[in-house]
């Protein structure tokens, strides 16, 4: 994933002098200011992000829910870099109170600052659209492991003309499942007010917070500290699929056959992104992955109980 990282400084450095087909890779910048708003249909969620990219920095903030949780990406932090993300956590004796977790970059594993927009390399241009009354050029990218051909586009608008700063206005990510011979996975974003502006001081952790690591298992970690990392990646494995070895092991899972593996495994996809997105909503009961992770909806409906389980700390 750092790779992925690494890859995308490279593309914005050489974007410029890089055209396909007659055009140019869209260029975000170096530095933006950006809003959006992450749908999950399968899980009937919305989810309102603001971003702040700032490359020459190193530094990055995404905010989820209005500012209800934030995450600081700082590269030039400690010896390599370090995420902070300051959260409302409840447990049985303080409601909502205000946390801040650290994760420490490592040599392998250094923080860098986090895109809220999709690295463009390896998307071709597909067509014009007008998308919500914005002429936009749409670039798309296919990738395949396993049964799992994922479908990238991203809707870029250049006011301004082809060589003008490009506007990202829509991603959608559509995966088809060839085993299962259905659509298994779809998500969106929508995004407004970009902008090719930051304010220094947006990027500045709040002080005077004590910040303590994240509560295990470590796999998680990611996910919880940089959550948008999964959905703008454009890496048919994401850090949720690394999960579901863990959960099997973890509740002793042996499916019949190749198909109900799939199935499952899909199952928890929509379950983890459900949960990690409901714990970033600030509610005042905590969301748990459980031993009905990867049950379907139709499965959980037939139990009384929901996915709600209060946190017994
Ligand atoms: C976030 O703000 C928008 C616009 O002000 C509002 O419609 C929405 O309900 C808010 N969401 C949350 C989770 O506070
Ligand atoms: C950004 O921070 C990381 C982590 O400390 C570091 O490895 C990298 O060299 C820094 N990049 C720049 C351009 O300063
Ligand atoms: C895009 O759609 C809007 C609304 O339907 C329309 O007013 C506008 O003329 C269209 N623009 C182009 C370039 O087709």
């Amino acid at each position: 994933m750092w790779l992925l990282l690494a890859g995308f400084v490279l593309l914005v450095c050489a974007a410029d002098a890089t055209p396909i087909g007659g055009r140019t890779v869209p260029d975000f910048g170096k530095m933006y200011h950006v809003k959006g708003e992450l749908s999950l249909p399968y899980s009937d969620l919305k989810e309102p992000i603001e971003a702040w990219y700032d490359l020459d920095g190193n530094r990055s903030r995404i905010d989820y829910y209005n500012g209800t949780v934030q995450t600081f990406l700082i590269g030039n932090d400690l010896e390599y870099g370090a995420i902070y993300k300051i959260t409302p956590v409840t447990t049985t004796t303080e409601i909502q109170a205000i946390k801040c977790f650290q994760l420490k970059g490592t040599q392998e594993d250094p923080i860098r600052p986090q895109a809220a927009l999709p690295d463009l390399q390896g998307f071709e241009f597909e067509k014009m659209e007008n998308h919500t009354g914005i002429l936009c050029e749409v670039w798309k990218k296919d990738t395949q492991v396993g049964h799992k051909k994922n479908t990238y586009r991203l809707w870029v608008a250049r006011p301004e003309g082809i060589d003008s700063l490009a506007t990202p206005h829509h991603f959608e990510m559509m995966s088809f499942n060839t085993l299962l011979e259905s659509q298994n996975d779809k998500y969106t974003i929508d995004y407004s007010d970009f902008s090719p502006q930051t304010e220094p001081d947006i990027f500045t952790p709040p002080g005077g917070m004590t910040c303590g690591e994240f509560p295990d298992p470590v796999e998680e970690h990611q996910i919880l500290a940089n959550p948008i990392q999964d959905y703008v990646n454009t890496s048919p494995v994401s850090h949720a699929h690394r999960l579901f070895g863990p959960f099997k092991e973890k509740f002793h899972r042996l499916y019949k056959n190749e198909k109900e593996h799939e199935e499952r495994e899909n199952y928890f996809i929509h379950t983890q992104r459900f949960v990690h997105s409901k714990n970033r909503a600030g509610l005042t009961y905590s969301v748990g992955i459980n031993n009905f992770a990867d049950w379907s909806k139709a499965e959980l409906a037939r139990m009384t109980g929901s996915l709600r389980i209060p946190k017994q700390e």
